[in-house]
């Protein structure tokens, strides 16, 4: 089945503790699984910037809903395009903590959602672009 990739940013709308993040990633794991989503939840502090993979109109079904969610505000669509393949075909729903430096691309992490906050390029690519590519290797 065809999917897509669909990336947003948003700011939190406090600062979210672990115990915060946990409850996140266990619904969207418990909701995602059953609709054929995967994914990754990124979360530096203040933003959150979230890949969801799957078929189309049930990406826009689900960002519908996480959009008005009161945890966070100011969400703004990056990316939504077909892909061939899913990056994070693996999870229902990844959970990154970058708000500690112990994260794998830590560096690239933050440069990522620093340029999509700002709306710079990551070099010659968008953020949701180069986000994927990291991950895409
Ligand atoms: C940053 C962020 C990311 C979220 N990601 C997901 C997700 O991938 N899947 C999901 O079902 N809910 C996600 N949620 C939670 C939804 O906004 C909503 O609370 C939840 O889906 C409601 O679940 P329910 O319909 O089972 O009560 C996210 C919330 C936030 C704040």
């Amino acid at each position: 089945m065809s999917i897509n990739q669909l990336v947003y940013i948003s700011q939190a709308v406090r600062k979210m503790s672990l115990e915060d993040l946990n409850a996140i990633q266990r619904v969207a794991k418990a909701n995602n699984e059953p609709i054929d989503v995967t994914g990754s939840l990124f979360y530096n502090g203040g933003w959150f910037l979230q890949v969801l993979e799957g078929p189309a109109a049930t990406l826009d079904q689900l960002y519908r809903k996480i959009e008005g969610d009161p945890r966070h505000k100011n969400s703004r669509v990056l990316y939504n395009e077909p892909a061939a393949f899913r990056t994070f075909g693996r999870w229902s729903m990844n959970m990154t903590n970058l708000d500690n430096r112990q994260a794998d691309k830590y560096d690239q992490l933050v440069e990522v959602i620093d340029a999509a906050r700002t709306n710079r390029k990551v070099g010659a690519a968008t953020p949701a672009v180069a986000l994927l590519r990291l991950f895409n290797s």
